[in-house]
Formats: C-alpha cells, sequence, structure tokens
C-alpha cells in the first residue's frame, strides 16, 4: 500500500493543514502524520498550545489520517527511515528560508527507496501566526497558565524567566523576541521578584510589601500577558501564612512559588554576610513545604525550595543535605543562589546535586556571575534561568539620564529626542487607546 508521510505541530489545525491532508487522500494510500512532540517545536519556536496528547487526538480524528506517530526531532530522516514512505506532503513554504535545507534532506534521503515530495500551494488568507496574533490577544486561563512551567520543564533544555516589577515591564517580557540563526528566542515566563517589586515602589527588600498588595500588582501583569509567572516568595512567612498564599497564587494561575531558607527580618541575598541574616534549621523549613505542597489543589502548581548555604557561606555539603531533605519534603525544584562573581560555585553544586536520583528542576539567577552563558547552565544540568532585576536596573539609569538633560538644558528637547521614545510611540502602546 501506498504510504504518505505528514510532519506537522497541528497545533491551531486550520484550512492550510486539512488542505494538504485532502490532497494526500488523493493519493489513495496510508497517512501517516508524524506528530512533532512539544520538546521537537520547543527547540525552534514557542511551546505549542495544546499538549502532544491533546494535538494527537484532534489530528487522529482528520479524516483520511490513518495512524499519528510522534516526530521526535525537527529532522524528518529518523521517521522517514522507520517508514519508508512512497510520499511526503509539505506546505510550499518550506522552499524558502530555514526550511529549504530540512527540505532538500528530505528529498535526498527519499530518493534512496524512489520516495517523492510533494509541495502543496501554501493557503492564502490563514496562518499559524495571525492565529496566534489572535490567541495572545485573547488571553489564557489560570489552569493554563500555571500548568505551563511544568511543560516548559519537560520540553526545553533550559527555562529562561525575567523579572518584571509591573504590568508594562510585563508586557516586555510577553512580547520582546529576536530572530537568530533561524530561530526565534522569547522568554518562557515571568519572574515576580522581591526586590524589583519592592524598588519600584521606592521601597527595600526588607519584606514590608504584605502579600495582599504584592498580588494586587500582580493583577496587571495576569491582565497583560499570558506566559508563566514565578513569585518571589521571601521566605514563605510563617507556615500559617503560607499555606493561604499557596491557594492564593494558584488559583491566580501563577505557576511557582520560590521559597528560601531563612528566618528573621528578610535581606537581600546578594548582601552576603555583609548584614545579619540567618538560615532556618533544615527541618523547619522541610516543614514549611510540606504544608505548602498540602495546601495546593491541583497537581501543577510547584513550589521551588531556595537554598541559601552558598550565600551565607556554609558551604556546598550543608546546600546538598539541605537539598535532599527538602525535595523529600515534596519540593518540586531546587533553586541555588549564589553571590560569587564566578560560575565555579553553582558548578561545584550542580556537579553533586545531578548525582541526587530524586533529583527535581536546578534553578539559577546568575545576577552576580553575569558572564555565565546559557550554554554553560545547559551543560551543567541547569534547567532554568532567572533573570532577576535586569529590566529595572535598566529603566532607571535611562530615567535619570532623561531627568538630567532637561535639568542640564532647561529644555525637553534633547530629552525628547535622544532618550525617549517617541510620543506617538507612547500612546499608541497599549492597544485600546484610540
Ligand atoms: C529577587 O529578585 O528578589 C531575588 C533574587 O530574590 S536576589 O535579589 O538575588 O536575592
Ligand atoms: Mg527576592
Amino acid at each position: 500500500m501506498t504510504k504518505i508521510y505528514i510532519g506537522m505541530s497541528a497545533d491551531l489545525l486550520h484550512p492550510g493543514h486539512l488542505n494538504i491532508i485532502e490532497q494526500a487522500r488523493k493519493l489513495s494510500g496510508e497517512i501517516i502524520v508524524g506528530l512533532l512532540t512539544d520538546k521537537a517545536i520547543a527547540s525552534y519556536k514557542r511551546l505549542p498550545y495544546m499538549s502532544f496528547e491533546q494535538r494527537k487526538i484532534v489530528i487522529e480524528n482528520v479524516k483520511g489520517v490513518s495512524q499519528v506517530i510522534p516526530q521526535e526531532t525537527l529532522d524528518y530522516i529518523p521517521n522517514l527511515r522507520k517508514i519508508k514512505p512512497d510520499y511526503v506532503l509539505h506546505g510550499d513554504d518550506w522552499k524558502e528560508g530555514v526550511q529549504a535545507q530540512t527540505r532538500q534532506r528530505v528529498i535526498d534521503t527519499m530518493k534512496e527507496w524512489g520516495g517523492k515530495v510533494i509541495d502543496i500551494p501554501y493557503t492564502k488568507g490563514i496562518s499559524s501566526s495571525q492565529l496566534n496574533k489572535v490567541l495572545k490577544e485573547i488571553g489564557t486561563t489560570p489552569e493554563i497558565r500555571c500548568a505551563r512551567l511544568r511543560r516548559l520543564l519537560a520540553s526545553k533544555d533550559i527555562v529562561k524567566i525575567c523579572e518584571a516589577h509591573n504590568g508594562l515591564s510585563s508586557l516586555i517580557v510577553e512580547n520582546t523576541y529576536v530572530t537568530k540563526d533561524n530561530r526565534k528566542y522569547e522568554f518562557d515566563g515571568i519572574w515576580i521578584s522581591s526586590l524589583t517589586q519592592s524598588a519600584a515602589k521606592a521601597k527595600p527588600d526588607i519584606g514590608y510589601l504584605d502579600t495582599t498588595s504584592r498580588l494586587e500588582d500582580i493583577n496587571d501583569i495576569l491582565d497583560a500577558t499570558t506566559k508563566s509567572i514565578i513569585y518571589d516568595g521571601d521566605n514563605g512567612g510563617p507556615q500559617e501564612h503560607f499555606v493561604f498564599t499557596v491557594k492564593s497564587l494558584e488559583r491566580l494561575g501563577i505557576s511557582a512559588i520560590i521559597i528560601e531558607d531563612k528566618t528573621g527580618l528578610k535581606k537581600n541575598s546578594l548582601f552576603g554576610t555583609e548584614v545579619e541574616q540567618e538560615q532556618e534549621t533544615k527541618e523547619i523549613f522541610a516543614q514549611k513545604i510540606r504544608a505548602g505542597k498540602q495546601a495546593q489543589v491541583s497537581d501543577d502548581f510547584m513550589i521551588i525550595a531556595r537554598i541559601e548555604s552558598l550565600i551565607l557561606e556554609k558551604g556546598i555539603d550543608d546546600a546538598i543535605e539541605r537539598a535532599k531533605e527538602y525535595i523529600d519534603a515534596g519540593a518540586d525544584g531546587i533553586m541555588i543562589h549564589s553571590r560569587s562573581k564566578t560560575f565555579d560555585e553553582i558548578k561545584a553544586f550542580a556537579k553533586e546535586y545531578n548525582k541526587l536520583l530524586n533529583r527535581k528542576p536546578l534553578v539559577v539567577v546568575p545576577s552576580s556571575y553575569a558572564q555565565v552563558t546559557e550554554k554553560e547552565l545547559v551543560e551543567n544540568g541547569i534547567n532554568m534561568v532567572i533573570y532577576a532585576n535586569h529590566l529595572l536596573r535598566a529603566a532607571y539609569p535611562a530615567m535619570v539620564n532623561a531627568a538630567k538633560s532637561i535639568l542640564e538644558t532647561h529644555s525637553c528637547q534633547q530629552a525628547s529626542d535622544e532618550y525617549c521614545m517617541k510620543l506617538n510611540e507612547i500612546l499608541t502602546l497599549i492597544p485600546g487607546a484610540k
């Protein structure tokens, strides 16, 4: 029987996809869809809206599809060699750009057994990118947003999180992307930093902002974005408060809280031993984690335990002991923090940590060892990186420059021309203003 292979993501299924299947049916053979896994898709663009299983159910039920198998990589070749289809069908958009190389490889491989590639003319007037734009405008639901972080951790080499401290800065994390080496790079989620959320309100990072007011601010971010959100919970407060915080965050669709194993008046970790800060005993902290895990309603919400042993110069052995204890208590991930100027300390911890059999995702915050690259983080088994304060740190000096320019020139002309976005741009920055 004639075998026809079609590789696709089938996330936002539209008439363009159905046309390809329709053309395949005309070949009167067995239509096998190679459905790209979340991992394969996340290797070059954003995670699909629907999980692999959801996409599979949809495509399996399309008229003409005989079989759906996973395509684990962007590369078609492994599946093609297994199936040796007579035809591969694809939209003709793959003749250009990045995909041209993939197409050529498919053509060359298919020749080995006399198979053919058929390019189906692109369906005009509809595309996944248009649908994506509309979906972003519709927004998301708390359940989908909350569950997203676990999916990201399961699909990406490294999950990239960037700080936002208000609605406006969260729009930057949501929408900014760069295209490089034929790939689209964007952040996976938003970090609600206690440092920058406090600083944005001209308050010190000493736990002065209470959870209720922090959550009010986060509403602006929830309105403006669809990406995953991770909440910096300081030490989580007393256990009796922590269980309420977990429930509130989960209900809002926040994916995770990170709590640090400290006690007493909160001081920013990057002060290290320059200020008085005390680590909680691992037993009491583990108890707090346990209580939090019991309080959450769904399985999706994550409690990530942040270990301050390196910050407080207690050494790697202490940090590893604590990691074990916190994972046993139910922690869904471990954040290891350091204020060292180099990556060495974290690297040494990661080496030991990666040996743990029940190892959970490892999170780092390279504020002081900023030179480290994502590639090095991946090589050392780190699963998530949080760029914890960079948007606020970028905004403040830019504003100081504008203020100084007005004072120096006794006019706002230079500030307008050199330091500011155009008036028209700010007027129309947020949709719905006109
Ligand atoms: C934050 O961003 O508030 C953090 C990370 O907790 S740090 O400031 O390095 O402690
Ligand atoms: Mg903090």
